[in-house]
C-alpha cells in the first residue's frame, strides 16, 4: 500500500490506519506532504509502517533507492488519507507539483481517497466538481462522515473512521482481484520448484538450500486461477497443493526430462534452484574413508540449464517463460543480464544473502521488457498471488 497523508487535523488517524494494515500484514509505504508534515511527523509514520517515508520529490537519496515514477507503480493500491480539498483540487486538474501529486499522476494503480475538511470546503461547488472529476477517472472514495468538526461546525467532512477507511480499502482490492480471478482457465502451466540433488554415491549428494516454498505457492496460484497445472519438483518436505499434477525428480537432468515432458504449457515459471554442476559419475557403491588417505577429488560436469532449454524450445516453448534470479550481490544486473542470457520473458529476482532461502517471506524485483518493477516484502504466497495475477493478465493479452 502507498499511503499518501496530505495537510488537515485529521491526519493523526493515518497512524491509526497503518496500523490496521500492518496488523493485516500489509506492507506500507508512505508519503508526507507538506501540509501533512505540519500534523504528523515523518517519524511517526516511519516508527509504524517501519518503511522509509518519503517527503520530498526531490531526494537523491530517495531517487537513488527506488525512482518516484517506481515508487508510484510499486503498491497493490494508493490510498490518500486524509485527501485535502487541495490535493483533491491539484489531482483534479493533473498537477504535479510536489512528491504526492507527482505519484498521483504517474501510477498505474488504483487509487483510494479519504476526503477531510471543513463543511463549507465539502460542500462548496468546486469541490464537488473536483470529486466529481476524479470518480469518473475510477479514483474510489470513502467518506467523509458527518459530525462535529474539529472547528466547531456541524455536518459533512470529518475523515472517516480507520476501520472504514480499512473496509473500502479491502473492498478495492476485492475489485482487483475478482476481473482475474479465474481468467487462467483452460491455460497449462508449468513450475519448478526446490533443489535438485546431485548424487555423489548412493548415500551422499550435492543440493542446496530451496525448500521449494517460493514454487509451490506459485503452483497453488496458478492452480487456484484455474490453469492446470504440472508441478516437477526437486526433493523437498512439502504436500502437493489442491488440483495440482506434481512429478517429484531428484537430479537436474531429470527435471529437465520431466519438464520437457509437460510440455506444451502456455507458461512455465521456473523456480527451482537447480544445481549448475553434478559429480562427473556417481560411484556405484559408497565412497570408502580410509583413515589417513586423501579425500577423493570431486570433478564436476555443467549441468543442463532447464530455463534457457525451455527458452529456446521453437514451437514448444511457452507463451510466456518466467525465471527466477537467486543473487547475493549486483541482484539487478546480475537479473537483467540472466533474462536476455536464458531467454525468458521476466526474471523475478530474489536477494538470498539473507533469510529468503527456505524462510517465509520474500522481497522481489520483477523484471520484464518494459522495466523492473520493486515488489514490497511479502509473505512467499502473497508474492504468488501477486504473480498470477500479473501472468493472467499477460497471457489474456492477444499475442503478437
Ligand atoms: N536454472 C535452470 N537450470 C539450471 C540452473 C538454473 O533452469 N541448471 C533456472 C532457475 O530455475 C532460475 C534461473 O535459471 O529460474 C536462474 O537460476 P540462478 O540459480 O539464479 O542462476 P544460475 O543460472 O544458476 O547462475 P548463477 O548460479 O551463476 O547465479
Amino acid at each position: 500500500m502507498l499511503l499518501i497523508v496530505s495537510g488537515g487535523i485529521a491526519a493523526y488517524k493515518s497512524l491509526e490506519l497503518i496500523r490496521l494494515l500492518t496488523a493485516r500484514g500489509c506492507a506500507v509505504s508512505c508519503v508526507l506532504t507538506e501540509g501533512g508534515a505540519q500534523f504528523v511527523t515523518p517519524l511517526s509514520l516511519q516508527a509504524l509502517s517501519g518503511e522509509t517515508v518519503h517527503t520530498t520529490l526531490w531526494s537523491l537519496t530517495d531517487e537513488s533507492e527506488m525512482g518516484h515514477i517506481a515508487l508510484s507503480r510499486s503498491a497493490d493500491l494508493v490510498v490518500v488519507c486524509p485527501a485535502s480539498a487541495d490535493l483533491l483540487a491539484r489531482m483534479a486538474a493533473g498537477l504535479a507539483s510536489d512528491l504526492a501529486t507527482t505519484l498521483l499522476l504517474a501510477t498505474d494503480t488504483p487509487v483510494l481517497v479519504a476526503p477531510a475538511m471543513n463543511v463549507r470546503m465539502w460542500l462548496h461547488a468546486a469541490t464537488a466538481a473536483n470529486l466529481a472529476t476524479l470518480q469518473a477517472r475510477g479514483i474510489a472514495v470513502v467518506g467523509p462522515d458527518e459530525g462535529v468538526m474539529a472547528c466547531n461546525e456541524f455536518g459533512p467532512g470529518r475523515l472517516a473512521e480507520p476501520p472504514a477507511i480499512l473496509a473500502a480499502i479491502l473492498a478495492a482490492i476485492e475489485r482487483m482481484l475478482a476481473p482475474v480471478a479465474g481468467t487462467l482457465d483452460g491455460m497449462r502451466a508449468l513450475v519448478t520448484a526446490g533443489p535438485t540433488h546431485e548424487p555423489i554415491d548412493p548415500v551422499r549428494y550435492l543440493a542446496n538450500r530451496s525448500s521449494g516454498r517460493q514454487g509451490y505457492a506459485i503452483a497453488a496460484a496458478l492452480a487456484a486461477r484455474g490453469a492446470r497445472v504440472t508441478l516437477v519438483s526437486g526433493p523437498v518436505a512439502l504436500p502437493a497443493p489442491d488440483g495440482v499434477a506434481r512429478v517429484e525428480v531428484e537430479t537436474g537432468r531429470q527435471m529437465l526430462a520431466a519438464c520437457e515432458a509437460a510440455l506444451p504449457a502456455d507458461v512455465a515459471v521456473l523456480a527451482a534452484a537447480v544445481a549448475d554442476w553434478r559429480p562427473a559419475s556417481a560411484a556405484a557403491g559408497k565412497l570408502k574413508k580410509r583413515l589417513g588417505a586423501e579425500p577423493p577429488a570431486l570433478e564436476l560436469v555443467l549441468n543442463p540449464d532447464v530455463l534457457a532449454t525451455l527458452s529456446a524450445s521453437g514451437e514448444r516453448r511457452p507463451r510466456l517463460v518466467v525465471g527466477f534470479a537467486a543473487e547475493t550481490d549486483a541482484l539487478l544486473e546480475h537479473a537483467a543480464a540472466k533474462r536476455v542470457a536464458k531467454g525468458c520473458d521476466w526474471i523475478v529476482a530474489n536477494d538470498v544473502g539473507g533469510d529468503v532461502m527456505g524462510g517465509s517471506h520474500n522481497q522481489v524485483h520483477l523484471l520484464t521488457a518494459a522495466g523492473t518493477e520493486a515488489w514490497p516484502r511479502l509473505d512467499k504466497r502473497a508474492v504468488a498471488d501477486r504473480l498470477a495475477v500479473r501472468i493472467a493478465a499477460e497471457l489474456a493479452r492477444p499475442s503478437a
